[in-house]
């Protein structure tokens, strides 16, 4: 039986009321959200609000009828007193609809306005699982990076300098009402944030797919992210296909709508998979990490992703062979515990501009122990590593990771991958 098939079948999945997915689809936004309500507010931020396709959704807006304030600040990496600050704004606009148009940032900051507004006090209030007490104002989320998934999922990532490491809200109450996933309005991305938007992409789609499975009474609980299941796993290798197929052509030649297309689908894809699934270790460890180097989160989790692998091949080896299949990784390449998907993803990982050690990130030998300790905090994704990550464990996988050794904790991984270009 392949791993797909574990018995019994079991899962859960949360979505979005609705997902409209194509390109020119961003048209349809006026009307989703006149739908939800009267007065707008879009979240967006500054490189996005001078850009043509701003403007046209703002008369758009407007000509449905709705009457339309813009905030374009949004930081990229979310720093969380930004949230509270905009939900004066939109309460003084009277705002009960918000339109999160950009990256995970704009998408996250309109979720916690969402919160805010509905509930009051302050981000912090709601920080970690399931701490948002009911409903909050809909959110229409158009994302113009192919990565986060954040137009599908239940958390905002914030930055929270008083906590050196990033920090979420996670609350089945913050999906989208309906998400609008138009892959033209990637075409702008520069190569470097559509590589590390990609390699998170995929390390949502590879973390939920081999995450820890969890008891059927444990699925309905006061747990946002409940481990892999058998509604989660088709999304996530999905997601891992087309990723092996678009994300270097993406990169390369960055107009190609067929590849910003197929990205556009594998970062739905793995939201809609870790959505539910939730993430593991290398998002554990990337928090921190990206805290401590000020460097976008999708580099950080694209570069760990290799070595968190291999830290969990030795447990879900029947799915990183999934996975391997998934990336096309040739049949006679499918060797080791990981069936060579380890250097695999090291390989496409490196080949869109991602450094492959913590060293060439700005990480000091010295900043391990603290990286690792810190590395604890988000329980969420410590709980969901599939293999148990503590802190001694979380330190092997730093320093793995520091010196570039895809051999963690001394274990073989399989052969070289070769291209995978286009092979999936
Ligand atoms: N909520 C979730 O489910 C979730 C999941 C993963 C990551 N995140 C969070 O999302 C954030 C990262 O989001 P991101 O990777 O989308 O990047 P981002 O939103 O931080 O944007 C990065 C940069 O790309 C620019 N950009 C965005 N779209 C563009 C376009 N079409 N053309 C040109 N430039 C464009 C932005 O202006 C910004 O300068 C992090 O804070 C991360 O923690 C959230
Ligand atoms: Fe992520």
């Amino acid at each position: 039986m392949d791993a797909l098939g574990e018995l019994p079948l079991r899962g859960l999945l949360r979505g979005p009321r609705e997902v409209l997915f194509g390109a020119g689809t961003r048209a349809s936004v006026p009307a989703a959200t006149a739908r939800l309500g009267r007065r707008a507010l879009v979240v967006t931020d500054p490189r996005l609000g001078a850009d043509r396709a701003t403007g046209q959704l703002v008369d758009g807006l407007r000509a449905a009828g709705l009457a339309v304030a813009v905030h374009d600040r949004a930081a990229p990496e979310l720093p969380v007193e930004d949230g509270a600050a905009l939900a004066e704004e939109a309460r003084r606009h009277g705002a009960d609809v918000l339109v999160g148009f950009g990256g995970g940032s704009c998408m996250d900051l309109a979720k916690v306005v969402a919160v805010l507004l509905a509930h009051g006090g302050t981000p912090q209030d709601y920080y970690g699982e399931d701490r948002v007490p009911g409903p909050v104002a809909p959110v229409v989320a158009v994302p113009t990076t192919a990565g986060t998934g954040s137009e599908v999922t239940p958390v905002a990532v914030v930055t929270d300098a008083e906590r050196a490491t990033k920090v979420g809200i996670s609350s089945r109450h913050l999906v989208p009402h309906t998400a609008v996933v138009d892959p033209e309005l990637a075409i702008t991305c520069p190569p470097s944030v559509t590589a590390a938007a990609g390699a998170d992409a995929l390390a949502h789609c590879v973390e939920a797919f081999t995450a820890v499975r969890r008891r059927v009474d444990e699925l309905d609980g006061a747990r946002v992210f409940v481990g892999r299941g058998v509604l989660t796993d088709h999304w996530a290798l999905l997601g891992v296909r087309h990723v092996a197929r678009h994300l270097r052509r993406c990169v390369e030649v960055p107009d190609d709508l067929e590849a910003r297309s197929g990205m556009a689908l594998a970062a739905l894809a793995g939201g809609m998979a870790f959505g539910t699934a939730g993430t593991a270790g290398a998002h554990a460890v990337q928090y921190p990490v990206g805290a401590l180097t000020r460097t976008p989160h999708g580099t950080g989790v694209g570069l760990l992703l290799p070595y968190v692998m291999a830290f969990v091949a030795p447990v879900v080896g029947d799915r990183l062979r999934e996975v391997a299949e998934a990336l096309g990784v040739p049949e006679a390449q499918r060797t080791g515990p990981d069936a060579g998907s380890v250097r695999a993803v090291a390989d496409l990982v490196a080949a869109i501009g991602i450094p492959r050690t913590l060293a060439e990130l700005g990480v000091g030998a010295d900043d391990l122990p603290a990286l690792a300790a810190a590395s604890m905090s988000a329980r969420r994704l410590v709980e969901n590593s599939p293999r148990e990550l503590d802190e001694a464990a979380a330190l092997r996988l730093l320093r793995a990771a520091h010196a570039g050794d895809l051999a963690v904790d001394g274990q073989e991984v399989g052969a070289a991958s070769g291209d995978t270009e286009g092979a999936a």
